[in-house]
């Protein structure tokens, strides 16, 4: 029978999955994941607390990304390309109970990666559009003048009242399409690492939380 610790030759150093991903991977991983769980299934849609988290999602992107060039090697994205044939080796493989570790993310965890990351951009670029770019301080002080009476506030951010035209609509359905994509993808995402984590026969959780417990 193969062992399910089998390894592969990667394209950094070591084959070994992290024990602990890096501060910043799992600081960008569950920051987002809470953003994109609040703002699609629990807080109202274009209010200053869902614009806040947007803007925290999107800083917690940049800083992602960034790493992505200049982090340890297995949060690189060289450790991980996006590579469609690979990914559908890894789910072959891992259907037949012989799966391959990896030094970073599996290539199929990795094509999953990057769909979440385009669609992010697709979520927070769309919603930049809506906002007309405004910060969530400069949204929180335009409705409390809107409450206290002064409804210019309103005019400037509409471009003229135009709330309801053509090109907003467009615009707010791709942030709702994308968004809801975003959560289908989460579901998909959180089934794969449980039933990776029993093909592999190692917690693929720990290590993105606090790592395995040392003795
Ligand atoms: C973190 C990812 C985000 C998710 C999952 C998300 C999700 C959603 C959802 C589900 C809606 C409700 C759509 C509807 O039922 O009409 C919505 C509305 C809205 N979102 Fe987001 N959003 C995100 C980020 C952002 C960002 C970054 C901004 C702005 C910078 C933003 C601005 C808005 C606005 C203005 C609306 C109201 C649109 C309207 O007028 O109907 N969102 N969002
Ligand atoms: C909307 C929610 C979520 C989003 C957008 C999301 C997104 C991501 C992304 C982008 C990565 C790659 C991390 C990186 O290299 O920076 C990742 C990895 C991971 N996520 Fe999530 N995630 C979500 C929820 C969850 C939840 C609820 C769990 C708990 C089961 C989870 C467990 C993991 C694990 C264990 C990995 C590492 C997988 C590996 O070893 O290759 N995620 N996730």
């Amino acid at each position: 029978m193969a062992s399910p610790r089998t390894t592969e030759v990667g394209t950094v150093g070591s084959a070994s999955p992290p024990q602990l991903w890096d501060p910043v991977v799992r600081l960008t991983h569950w920051g987002i994941a809470l953003a994109v769980l609040l703002n699609g299934l629990v807080n109202d849609g274009g209010s200053t607390f869902h614009v806040s988290l947007g803007w925290m999602a999107m800083s917690l992107l940049v800083l992602r990304l960034v790493w992505g060039v200049l982090g340890p090697s297995e949060a690189r994205f060289s450790a991980f390309p996006p590579n469609p044939g690979a990914a559908l080796v890894h789910l072959r493989r891992l259907a037949a109970g012989r799966p391959k570790e990896h030094a970073s993310h599996n290539p199929a965890g990795a094509m999953m990666v990057y769909a979440f990351w385009i669609t992010l951009l697709v979520v927070i670029g769309s919603g930049l559009v809506l906002t007309g770019g405004a910060t969530p301080m400069r949204i929180a002080a335009d409705k409390a003048a809107v409450a206290s009476g002064d409804w210019s506030a309103l005019i400037v951010k509409d471009g003229g009242g135009a709330n309801d035209s053509p090109r907003r609509e467009t615009v707010e359905g791709v942030h709702e399409v994308a968004a809801n994509l975003l959560l289908i993808l989460a579901a998909l995402h959180v089934a794969g690492v449980f039933v990776e984590s029993r093909a592999m026969r190692r917690d693929l959780l720990a290590p993105m939380i606090l790592g395995h417990r040392r003795k």
